[in-house]
């Protein structure tokens, strides 16, 4: 027989574990931004490098590390230096640590009423205090033609 109060700390239990799995895989940035985002950034060029304290394929910075949680790569102790260097050049960890960034950070900077795609480029490049400022020509023109693209592309796909 199962008392009462056994019962609502077990329920209690499962709804803490629900809403931390679901804190835990929030992911709002889709996989086609995720590609777009690192090919205006660094044409997904995956050697491992930093650019002006940039680095990895999203050219990611120190306080958007720390910022986001400091992913680490398997072995790593998310408290030495290396491990940021190790995770902005590692493509998932980069990833994840862009993810953490936006359920921090995401809002909608170009006023049109949906957080999307658009607003996490201008997000990560500008800052998530000045992503209603115009992006860069270069960066912005890759941007949006490889989401231009993506799109098509999906729509091909669904009308085969
Ligand atoms: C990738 O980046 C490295 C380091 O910056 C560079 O040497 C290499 O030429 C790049 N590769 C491509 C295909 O652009």
């Amino acid at each position: 027989m199962y008392t009462r109060s056994s019962l609502l700390v077990f329920l209690l239990g499962l709804t803490i574990g629900v809403m931390w799995i679901q804190a835990e895989t929030q992911q709002p940035i889709t996989e086609t931004c995720l590609v777009c985002m690192c090919q205006a950034l660094s044409g997904c060029n995956d050697t491992a490098v930093c650019v002006n304290g940039a680095c990895g394929i999203f050219r990611i910075t120190w306080d958007q590390w720390v910022d986001s949680g400091r992913f680490t790569i398997e072995g790593d102790s998310p408290l030495t230096d290396s491990s940021f260097t190790n995770c902005a050049n590692d493509p998932i960890c980069a990833a994840n640590t862009l993810q953490s960034y936006m359920v921090k950070y995401g809002q909608d900077c170009n006023d049109d009423e949906t957080e999307d795609c658009y607003d996490y480029g201008a997000i990560h490049y500008m800052g998530p205090f000045n992503c209603k400022a115009d992006m860069p020509y270069s960066y912005e023109s890759v941007f949006r033609r490889c989401l231009r693209d993506a799109l098509r592309a999906e729509k091909r796909q669904k009308a085969n």
